[in-house]
């Protein structure tokens, strides 16, 4: 099929038949429910437990039969998804309101091949080294310049002034190293707010001529980072710097404004490369000068086996591919609102706000590809936050609150910390609650009643290695390009925050002093407040 003429998902054959049979087996009186559904199939487990090596998921508590499984699964055939990914890996255009490739899945190519991809890989793949074909030579830079880092013993601490994309991906794969004891390099700091307070934290807490400062924007234009690297680069010279092209180095797809602010070096990259996928790239420094190079290549190693699968599995056991269609499922076919992650590991606290970016900037979206509004609900809201914190916060909604929400345990079989009695307790929470949202209870009183047949899914992996740390965040890589996919959307474009950053810099000069301009009444009455 080519993938330009794909049909979206409520164009196809099987989206009526989804609706009819969600409407029959679903909703209303002998509903599903998932205490039948164990009851009456003792290989529920196996039957909808997938492998994605390191990654095992078991998809088996979620409110789905195999029939509802069998035909999400026909509407990603009809849906075209295979030739789509296949364009993404091939290099195509397929962001088309940029008229760019999505060259993620290139970065962590440029020295080695997914291997389950030789021989194997669709023709067309073979033309991925033209993609772009510096990655290779610029990622060797990258890298020997963090191994610099590293073993200059004068570079005592990096601060890595970036947002969004350019912050959030790296600030929590170097959370991950840390809990696993993996970084052993300086210590590495992140900013990213426009808020001053961040930065005004931690410059007290460093000296000029022992700290490295990363200015990681593809664009160089955002006005959070460019902020914070100006007030960094002041603080720097106000201290006794004297070599800033030393003391800063940028990561940049625009690489004459990153000279021009002062960067001695600048590891630049494609246009193609979207900033909330962006990790496996320069963009990835603090990774490797948390981690080192071997880290580093470990995670692109972990992200590359879970490309082998995305690419070669068949659509009804393809990890990713199975969770875009629940989320597809839950969304539009049983009007779920949100979803929430939680990550039952003190190292990926941060991956419910790296995925609030990845899944809603990408597919928060109301029209398709060809500018028509969207006949199906797009993305949900994600939320969630590490266990067991949340099941002292907002567990109590998700057991008896009015909405039911699908609930993701990220789960980690080995721990890397030796304090025992602490791991088995956490995976026995997380397995607790899974169970408990599912059993519910009849209570003796209606406020100790747990309706249950509340879903949930697990994600299993074996530690949390750089290795397969890099093929989970790969895995929601491609989970939220297919969900994209189905619903005919461009989910590498952002256009929806450009009017807001647009409006602050008129608000700006009035909230100084200047003229305000024509404002809505509530904006300038706040203005008025805030003028004092
Ligand atoms: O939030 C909008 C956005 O463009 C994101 O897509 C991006 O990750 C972030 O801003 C930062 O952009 P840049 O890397 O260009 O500074």
């Amino acid at each position: 099929m080519d993938w330009q003429r794909r049909p979206r998902c409520d164009e196809t054959a099987a989206w009526p038949l989804l609706k009819a049979h969600a409407g029959q087996a679903f909703h209303g009186p002998g509903a599903f429910d998932l205490r039948r559904a164990f009851d009456g199939d003792p290989a529920r487990f196996e039957r909808f437990s997938l492998d994605a090596t390191p990654l095992r998921a078991d998809l088996s508590k979620n409110l789905i039969d195999t029939e509802a499984q069998r035909l999400l699964t026909r509407l990603a055939h009809e849906c075209g998804v295979e030739a789509h990914r296949d364009a993404m890996l091939r290099g195509e255009r397929i962001n088309t309101s940029e008229q760019r490739a999505a060259t993620h899945v290139h970065w962590r190519w440029a020295s080695n091949r997914p291997p389950a991809l030789d021989g194997k890989a669709p023709a067309a793949i073979k033309t991925i080294e033209n993609v772009v074909p510096e990655a290779a030579a610029i990622q060797a830079g990258m890298l020997a310049y963090a191994e610099a880092v590293r073993a200059d013993a004068a570079i005592t601490d990096v601060v890595n002034i970036g947002i969004g994309g350019s912050d959030l991906g790296p600030r929590m794969v170097v959370q991950a190293l840390r809990a696993g004891g993996l970084a052993d390099g300086p210590r590495v700091h992140f900013v990213s707010n426009m808020d001053g307070h961040a930065l005004a934290e931690l410059l007290p807490r460093l000296q000029a001529r022992h700290t490295l400062f990363i200015v990681a924007s593809k664009t160089f234009g955002t006005a959070e980072t460019l902020r914070n690297a100006r007030s960094a680069r002041d603080w720097f010279m106000a201290r006794g710097g004297t070599d800033v092209a030393r003391h800063f180095v940028a990561l940049s797809a625009n690489e004459a404004a990153a000279r021009a602010f002062g960067a001695g070096r600048c590891f630049a990259f494609d246009e193609g490369l979207g900033g909330r996928f962006s990790l496996w790239s320069p963009i990835g420094l603090a990774i490797a000068v948390a981690g080192g190079r071997a880290g580093f290549e470990a995670l692109l190693a972990g992200a590359r086996a879970m490309d082998g699968h995305f690419a070669s599995a068949p659509l009804a056991r393809n990890l990713p591919v199975q969770l875009a269609l629940l989320d597809l499922w839950y969304r539009d076919f049983l009007a779920c609102g949100s979803r929430c992650v939680t990550p039952y590991h003190h190292g990926l606290r941060r991956l419910p706000d790296y995925l609030q970016q990845l899944e809603m900037e990408s597919n928060g979206k109301r029209v398709d590809l060809r500018g028509r509004p969207l006949a199906a609900a797009s993305a949900p809201v994600t939320w969630g936050q590490a266990g067991s914190n949340g099941q002292h916060a907002f567990f109590q909604m998700l057991h008896q609150g009015s909405d039911v929400v699908p609930v993701e345990f990220v789960l980690v079989r080995e721990a890397a910390h030796q304090l025992p009695g602490h791991h088995a307790k956490l995976l026995a929470n997380a397995l607790a609650q899974a169970r408990a949202l599912m059993l519910g209870q009849a209570g003796d009183a209606p406020e100790r009643h747990f309706p249950g047949n509340r879903p949930s899914t697990v994600l299993l992996l074996p530690e949390l290695s750089p290795h397969s740390l890099g093929a989970l965040l790969a895995l929601y890589e491609h989970r939220a390009f297919v969900l994209g996919s189905l619903w005919g959307i461009d989910s590498f474009d952002q256009w929806g925050v450009e009017l807001g950053k647009r409006l602050a810099g008129e608000i700006e000069p009035a909230l100084a002093g200047g003229e305000a301009g024509a404002l809505d009444a509530s904006t300038a009455g706040l203005l008025g407040w805030l003028r004092g």
